[in-house]
């Protein structure tokens, strides 16, 4: 699989427009009922949580979400600053955005532009400084405060990439059931934002900040909310979710583990996922897990990065690659049908062929079921950047084809084992033939079989018959929910 995941990226605006004198408390809106909102999200889970959110947001001033940006009042880019392309790809779909409100304005149709996210947040008033028709940017700490901004940027460009004292959960409006309905049965919830960690080519901790773990009753309570309106899976998402510590109720501390099993005794949720992790934060808890918690998904997305002691180092990691190794043997020995998932950089500064050898080594040991890999970005800000020896792009793109066939051939062994296996499938939709369900199964495969949709939101135990390039195909033997 190619990259497709990614978090967050840095740098503080050079100056902030925001006039701070208005009222930090959304008032009722002055805009009209009946305006539409469009959300475009870039990059990772977090930002497809965040849009959820912003949308939500509109909601509460008379917004209603749609798929057509044409026909958008409000269009929202939900950006990704992790590597140049994803960073600079948003400021082409700025200028397709101002033909669009220059073609609304000459009918008469006034349209706001967000920029939000992590580009947002790394490069504040640049923003509007190479693109004009932008009213706004804000940065992921402050979306609870968008009516007030989108009032004020009537009247001028704002920028708010603030990190603000009071967390912005404390804000945030619920989704409202219906809006929950039409997302589907599955759902990203927020639980630590942040990262302490400071890999050295990454730029996470600049654009989403300090860790900061969110208190447990106000997870469960948003976890309550979404299992009313359907909901039966629940991913818990942070940058660095297993670092979780979040406060619980009687004022002592929650670890992931805890929190993982406080969330799956929670009424209607029948699966629990969690993303994305750091090796040295997998605890013995945390492992045991894998073993206790039986809504717990034996599927885990833990990012390696590279397979090299010294570039390991070099990145800031804080690992070695046979302590990533040995993380792997406990969970497997604690849930022996786990797989596992990874992201890798190649061509990192300095890495050379031997080095670059040794990922494929540590992939092959492994046999990940799926991957995201990256040809390293020098991001600016960060120590990676400024190292000596950045290697050349058609050496890194020769690299990244090498471990993407390898990647790519793990995965297809580890499906092609799925044959004759019986798996807890969540069924998600109806398929595009008629009689068709499409569902998930614990390892995030996309699997077909033949149900009434009635079954959409139950787990149905689906033997798998075959395999194909993007799902499998199975036959129901039993659906109990
Ligand atoms: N260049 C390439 N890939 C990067 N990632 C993070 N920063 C960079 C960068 N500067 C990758 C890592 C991370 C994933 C989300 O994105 O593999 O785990
Ligand atoms: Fe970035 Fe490393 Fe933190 Fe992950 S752990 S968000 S790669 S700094």
């Amino acid at each position: 699989m190619k990259g497709g995941l990614a978090w967050r990226p840095f740098l503080a605006a050079p100056f902030d427009i925001l006039d701070r004198a208005a009222p930090p408390v959304a008032q009722k809106s002055r805009l009209e009922d009946g305006k539409k909102i469009f959300v475009k999200s870039f990059g990772c889970q977090m930002n497809v949580y965040d849009s959820q959110r912003m949308s939500d947001v509109a909601a509460g001033e008379g917004y209603s979400p749609t798929a057509e940006i044409e026909e958008a009042d409000l269009v929202v880019l939900n950006t990704c600053h992790i590597r140049e392309k994803a960073s600079e790809k948003i400021f082409s779909e700025l200028g397709k955005t101002r033909e669009l409100k220059e073609r609304r304005a000459q009918a008469g149709r006034k349209t706001q532009i967000v920029v939000a996210g992590c580009v947002a947040q790394a490069e504040g008033a640049e923003i509007i400084r190479r693109q004009p028709a932008v009213d706004l940017v804000v940065g992921p700490q402050n979306y609870h405060r968008l009516p007030q901004l989108l009032r004020q940027a009537e009247a001028q460009p704002v920028v708010d990439t603030d990190f603000p004292v009071h967390s912005k959960f404390d804000h945030l409006p619920a989704a409202a059931p219906a809006a929950t309905r039409a997302r589907g049965v599955t759902a990203f919830v927020t639980v630590q934002e942040g990262c302490d960690k400071f890999c050295s080519f990454c730029v996470v901790p600049y654009t989403r900040g300090a860790e900061f773990s969110r208190p447990v009753a106000q997870i469960l309570a948003e976890i309550d909310s979404l299992a009313a309106a359907g909901v039966r899976e629940i991913t818990l998402i942070g940058q660095n979710v297993n670092a979780y510590h979040g406060l619980a109720e009687d004022g002592g501390a929650c670890d992931l583990a805890a929190l993982l099993e406080r969330v799956a005794a929670r009424p209607g949720v029948a699966r629990v996922r969690y993303t994305t992790s750091h090796p040295t934060d997998m605890s013995p808890s945390l492992i045991d897990a894998h073993r206790d918690n039986p809504a717990l998904s034996p599927y885990l997305h833990l990012p390696a990065q590279s397979g090299s002691n010294r570039v390991l180092a070099a990145m800031n990691r804080r690992h070695t690659a046979e302590d990533y190794l040995a993380v792997v043997a406990a969970l497997r020995a604690a849930r022996p049908d786990i797989a596992l998932s990874s992201d890798f950089i190649v061509g990192f500064p300095g890495e050379s062929e031997a080095e670059f050898e040794e990922t494929l080594a540590l992939t092959e040991k492994i046999g990940f079921a799926s991957s995201f890999s990256f040809k390293y970005s020098p991001r600016p800000g960060t120590p990676g950047a400024e190292m000596a020896d950045q290697i050349d792009e058609a050496t890194k793109a020769r690299r990244l084809a090498r471990l993407q066939d390898a990647l790519e051939e793990q995965r297809q062994a580890f499906n092609r084992g799925m044959v004759g296996r019986v798996l807890s499938v969540l069924i998600e939709k109806i398929g595009r033939y008629p009689g068709q369900l499409v569902g998930r199964s614990p390892y995030m495969q996309s699997v077909l079989a033949e149900g009434a949709p009635e079954l959409i939101g139950e787990l149905a135990d689906i033997e798998i018959l075959s395999v194909g390039p993007h799902s499998l195909r199975g036959r129901i033997i039993d659906a109990t929910g």
